[in-house]
């Protein structure tokens, strides 16, 4: 069972990390906190590794990692060109909870890029996440360190939950500060598109760079198009319970909400809502939790994720949840309860 050692960026354990920096040379995998989720990190470079994570997760192999790394040096030795943009963009959010994409170079093997040549790398902004990566090297690729699945994990229990059991060891830097996975752009088009939506927001990105488009893959629900990020197809996230996104005007949702409640647990089903702190008083029925303020929006994308792994351990039947489009991370946080309810949407 992994070994599981708890440090913070302000008291790193510096002999844990030497080992864990070992355990990754040798091929091993460790799970390390970062600013979005945990990542369950291998080397980068070694095919072995890279094969490892796939397995540990329970992950197709054709959708490729994220390569981390804690300095920009780095960066220029595993991909091609940096485009001026890419630059720019870097050097705002830089270290920070944005993946970029760049046409691999050769040092990097196709067991880690899923089979593309191109390669998404990330230079994150967690004190452990960038300690953890010096000691390994240097590059260490991470996918979130949940099961193929499940929701990403935002703790180290989390981890422990769905991994412990795979991987050698568990760093615990205690719960993440943003609780969605970094923002994903696209370089290796002429204009950059985003191809996963964060605490980054698309406007903020504009506001850099000028011209950057949306995946019509993420847009459109119809699955007509594919999204480009392999990961991004999948129905990730997937509570047990059924879950339904209630759309519409404030009072009206809550009605719908509370309506089709009374109707299912006369039905014998247990049923979960999710709702605003605002209007959480305002159900009655149903095991309610309050997923944060509107008026903080990163309280609510902090505990998505929490929330929907709670659901799952109480077995509930059927989940109502109100929408959250807040300004600038209600995109990342639509996109991820939008998968998670397989896009069942009630207008009301
Ligand atoms: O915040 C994060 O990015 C977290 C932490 C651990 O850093 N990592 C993460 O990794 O979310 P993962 O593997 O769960 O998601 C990576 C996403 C997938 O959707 C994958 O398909 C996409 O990035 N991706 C990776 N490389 C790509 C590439 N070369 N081209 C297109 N999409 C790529
Ligand atoms: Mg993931």
């Amino acid at each position: 069972r992994a070994e599981v050692v708890a440090m913070t960026g302000e008291c790193l354990n510096h002999e844990a990390l030497k080992r864990a920096g070992e355990i990754l040379k040798n091929g091993g995998l460790v799970a390390f906190p970062t600013e979005t989720v945990y990542g369950l990190g291998g080397d980068a470079l070694n095919p072995q590794a890279s094969k490892k994570i796939y397995a540990a997760k329970g992950r197709p192999s054709d959708n490729p990692l994220i390569v981390h790394i804690a300095d920009m040096d780095s960066l220029y030795r595993i991909v091609k060109t940096v485009p001026e943009k890419a630059r720019i963009l870097a050097g705002k959010y830089w270290p920070g909870p944005l993946t970029m994409i760049f046409q691999k170079s050769d040092i990097v093997p196709m067991e880690t890029t899923g089979g593309l040549d191109s390669v998404a790398v990330r230079f994150p902004s967690d004190p452990v996440a960038a300690a953890l990566i010096r000691a390994a090297g240097g590059y260490v690729a991470a996918p979130s360190a949940n099961t193929s699945g499940r929701p990403s994990p935002t703790t180290a229990q989390h981890v422990e939950e769905d991994l412990g059991d795979a991987i050698d060891m568990i760093i615990d830097g205690g719960a993440v500060g943003i609780g969605l996975e970094s923002t994903i752009v696209d370089f290796t088009e002429e204009i950059p598109v985003v191809l996963r939506p964060g605490y980054i927001s698309l406007e903020m990105l504009q506001d850099t760079l000028g011209d950057v488009r949306m995946d019509q893959g993420l847009i459109r629900s119809d699955s007509s198009v594919r999204p480009k990020a392999p990961g991004m197809k999948y129905r990730h996230y997937a509570p047990k319970a059924d879950l339904a996104v209630v759309e519409g005007q404030a009072e009206k949702v809550v009605a719908r909400i509370n309506e089709m409640t009374e109707a299912d647990l006369a039905n014998g089903k247990r049923v979960g809502i999710i709702a605003a702190q605002e209007s959480c008083s305002l159900y009655p029925k149903g095991t309610v939790k309050c997923i944060g303020s509107r008026e903080k929006e990163e309280t609510i994308a902090h505990n998505l994720y929490e929330i929907l792994r709670e659901f799952d351990q109480c077995q509930v039947d059927q989940i109502y949840s109100e929408a959250f489009y807040t300004p600038q991370m209600g995109q990342a946080i639509m996109n991820r309860l939008l998968k998670a309810a397989g896009h069942k949407v009630i207008s009301v």
